[in-house]
């Protein structure tokens, strides 16, 4: 199983998920690859946001080894599922596809809601790691049925 979580700079939502879903799959020995990647090419090869690399590590996560990437639609055929983390970065990844199967690979990280760009907001940074955990572990159900 190959999973890409996808938001717009790929350093501060998606490596939060990329690096919780990762480590609660190794932890159940789930054979998974979690892996991240931003709509933008703003921050390709750079470290996640400090905040977020801080946030993640309140929750015992350490992602600060990973280094940021640009979406390109070579992904779709890589990866099985496709997260995304707000509506905006849904229509951008949704517009490169240029199938149905690849569109069907695409889902909203939370399904129904948005997870809110905490990067002009200090304070939002450990909110949107604790609801990133908590979705995180119903991902772990989800996609080990
Ligand atoms: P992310 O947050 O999409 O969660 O990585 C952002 C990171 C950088 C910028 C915007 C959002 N930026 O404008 O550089």
């Amino acid at each position: 199983m190959k999973i890409l979580m996808v938001c717009l700079g790929n350093i501060c939502r998606s490596p939060l998920a990329h690096g919780i879903l990762g480590a609660m799959a190794k932890a159940k020995g789930l054979n998974w690859t979690v892996e991240s990647a931003g709509t933008s090419n703003w921050h390709v090869g750079h470290a996640p946001d400090s905040r977020s690399v801080r946030a993640a590590k309140k929750l015992g996560y350490d992602i600060s080894s990973q280094r940021g990437r640009h979406f390109i639609a070579a992904f779709f055929d890589e990866y099985d599922h496709i997260l995304v983390m707000d509506r905006s970065n849904f229509r951008a990844v949704i517009s490169l596809a240029t199938n149905h199967q690849q569109k069907a690979k695409v889902e909203l990280f939370l399904a129904d809601d948005e997870v809110e760009d905490p990067y002009y907001d200090d304070l939002l940074f450990d909110p949107v790691a604790q609801q990133i955990e908590k979705r995180c572990a119903q991902l772990i159900d989800k996609f080990s049925k």
